[in-house]
C-alpha cells in the first residue's frame, strides 16, 4: 500500500480502525523500502549539508579528458588517503588501465571522491566521474555557500587534468573514435632516424625550423602571447619517404612532445575535437599520412575537397598554439596556391625522386652491411627516376637473386630489368 492509498481511505471517510491499519501498512512499507540516496544526496552528505544546499557543476568532456580526471582522482586518493565511492553510493568505485605516456596507469572510470578543504581548493568539494558507453561526465559538487568560487575551481581543475596532468601528455597515440568520443591507443613508431632516411639537407633544415623550433618554443611563445601552430605538407610521388619522414620526426620528439596519429575517420569527422585535444596535450605533433585517401577516393582527383580540407585544418590551427601538423599527399596537382596561401599551412616540402647523388646515398644506406667493393656510382647512374622505395626494393631483389653475394654486376642487372619501374599505388600508412 502507498501513501496515496492511505489518503484515499481518509478522504472516503474511513473508520478510525481502518485509518490506523493504513498508517501501519505505510510505516511498514517505508521501513522495508531500501534507502538509496541519489548521487547528489550522497555528495551532500559527504559535504555535511542537505541536498538543497549543494551546487552541481557538470561537464561532458572527451574520454581522454575524463580519463585524466579519473587518473587525477586516483592519485589524489593515494596522496591524501581519501576514500572513493562509486558513481552512485550503492556501487563500488571502478577503475581502468590507461595507456599513459610513461607506462600504464590506473584511473577511476566511475567514482565519487570527497576532497576536503585544503586539498583541491580552500573549500570542501566532491568530484564525480562517470565514463560509460554513453560518454563521460564529470561533476563538481560543492556547498551552496561556496557558489562564488566553484566555477573557477572547476575550470582550472579540468584544465590542469586535460593538459600537463593528463596521463597522455607527451606520449604517442593513434587516435580513433567511438560513440563516446576520441579514443587514444598507444602508438609505437617503427624505428627510424635521419641517418637511415637519405634526404636533402634542405628538407631537414625545414623540419628543424618549422617543427622542432616551434614545438621547443611552444611554452615561451604562448607565455608571451605569441602562441603559434603550423602545418607542413609533404608532397611527392609514392616511395619518396614521406611516411618515413613523419616517423623519424615522431621518434625525435618522443618524450618531449605528444604525437597523435589520427585514423582516416577521425581526420574526416572529428577534426575540431582532434585539434582541441592536440592543443590540450601541446606541444603536439599530428601526423596525417596520405591526405589523398581523405580528400577523395584514391586515384580520383578532387582538388576542391582537399583545398577545403586544408582550409578547415588551417582554421583549426589558427586559434590553437603548440600544435604542428605534418601531412602528406602523393599528388601535387591537388594542391593549389589558394590552399596554401593561409599562414599556417604554407610550408610545402617537395619530396621528389632523388637525383644521382641522392640515389648513391640511398644505395649506400641499404648496402652498408655489404663488405664487397661495389661501384654504387654506376648503379646510381643506371637508376634514373628511381625513388628511395624503388632502390630499397632493388637491393632486396638483388640480395635474394644472388643469395647474399651482391655484386655491382648483379645490381646493374636488376637496374636494367627495371622491375622497380612498376607503376605504384600510394601505400603509406603508419604501420
Ligand atoms: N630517401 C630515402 N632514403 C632511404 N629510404 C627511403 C628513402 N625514400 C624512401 N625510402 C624507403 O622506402 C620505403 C617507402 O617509403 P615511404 O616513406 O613509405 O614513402 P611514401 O610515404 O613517400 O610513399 C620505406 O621503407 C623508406 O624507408
Ligand atoms: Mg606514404
Amino acid at each position: 500500500m502507498t501513501d496515496i492509498d492511505a489518503l484515499d481511505l481518509l478522504e472516503e471517510g474511513a473508520t478510525p480502525a481502518l485509518r490506523l491499519l493504513a498508517d501501519a501498512i505505510d510505516r511498514e512499507f517505508a521501513r522495508r523500502k531500501p534507502v538509496t540516496p541519489t548521487a547528489y544526496e550522497h555528495a551532500a552528505s559527504l559535504l555535511g549539508v542537505t541536498t538543497d544546499a549543494v551546487e552541481v557543476l557538470s561537464e561532458s568532456p572527451d574520454p581522454p579528458a575524463a580519463h585524466a580526471v579519473g587518473r587525477w582522482l586516483h592519485d589524489a586518493q593515494e596522496r591524501w588517503g581519501l576514500t572513493a565511492a562509486g558513481a552512485v553510493p550503492t556501487a563500488p568505485a571502478l577503475t581502468a588501465t590507461i595507456p599513459g605516456a610513461s607506462g600504464d596507469v590506473r584511473a577511476f572510470t566511475a567514482a565519487t571522491v570527497l576532497l576536503p578543504a585544503g586539498t583541491l581548493a580552500e573549500v570542501p568539494l566532491v568530484v564525480r566521474v562517470v565514463l560509460d558507453r554513453f560518454g563521460p561526465d564529470v561533476d563538481l559538487i560543492g556547498r551552496a555557500q561556496d557558489t562564488a568560487v566553484l566555477p573557477e575551481v572547476f575550470e582550472s581543475f579540468l584544465r590542469t587534468c586535460r593538459t600537463t596532468a593528463s596521463p597522455y601528455w607527451r606520449g604517442a597515440y593513434r587516435v580513433t573514435s567511438t560513440n563516446a568520443g576520441l579514443q587514444l591507443q598507444r602508438w609505437s613508431a617503427p624505428k627510424a632516424s635521419r641517418d637511415l632516411l637519405k634526404l636533402d639537407d634542405a628538407v631537414w633544415h625545414t623540419i628543424d625550423r618549422r617543427v622542432h623550433r616551434v614545438l621547443d618554443l611552444a611554452d615561451d611563445l604562448a607565455a608571451r602571447g605569441l602562441g603559434t601552430s603550423t602545418g607542413l605538407l609533404l608532397v611527392g610521388p609514392p616511395g619518396t619517404g614521406k611516411t618515413q619522414l613523419g616517423t623519424v620526426v615522431a621518434h625525435e620528439l618522443a618524450g618531449t612532445a605528444t604525437v597523435l596519429v589520427p585514423g582516416t575517420y577521425v581526420t574526416e569527422h572529428f577534426l575540431t575535437e582532434l585539434f582541441d585535444l592536440a592543443a590540450d596535450l601541446s606541444p603536439c605533433l599530428i601526423l596525417m599520412d596520405d591526405l589523398d585517401l581523405i580528400a577523395g577516393e584514391r586515384g580520383q582527383t578532387n582538388p576542391h575537397r582537399l583545398r577545403e580540407f586544408l582550409n578547415v585544418m588551417d582554421g583549426g590551427l589558427a586559434d590553437r598554439s603548440g600544435v604542428v601538423v605534418i601531412a602528406s599527399t602523393n599528388d601535387h596537382r591537388k594542391i593549389d596556391k589558394a590552399a596554401r596561401r593561409s599562414s599556417r599551412f604554407d610550408t610545402v616540402i617537395k619530396m621528389e625522386a632523388p637525383n644521382v647523388e641522392g640515389r648513391r646515398a640511398i644505395l649506400g644506406r641499404y648496402l652498408a652491411w655489404c663488405d664487397t667493393a661495389l661501384d654504387l656510382d654506376a648503379v646510381a647512374r643506371a637508376t634514373e627516376g628511381a625513388t628511395g622505395a624503388d632502390l630499397k626494393e632493388l637491393v632486396r631483389a638483388t640480395v635474394l637473386e644472388t643469395d647474399d653475394a651482391v655484386t655491382t654486376a648483379a645490381l646493374l642487372h636488376q637496374a636494367r630489368e627495371g622491375g622497380w619501374r612498376e607503376p605504384k599505388q600510394a601505400a603509406g600508412q603508419y604501420l
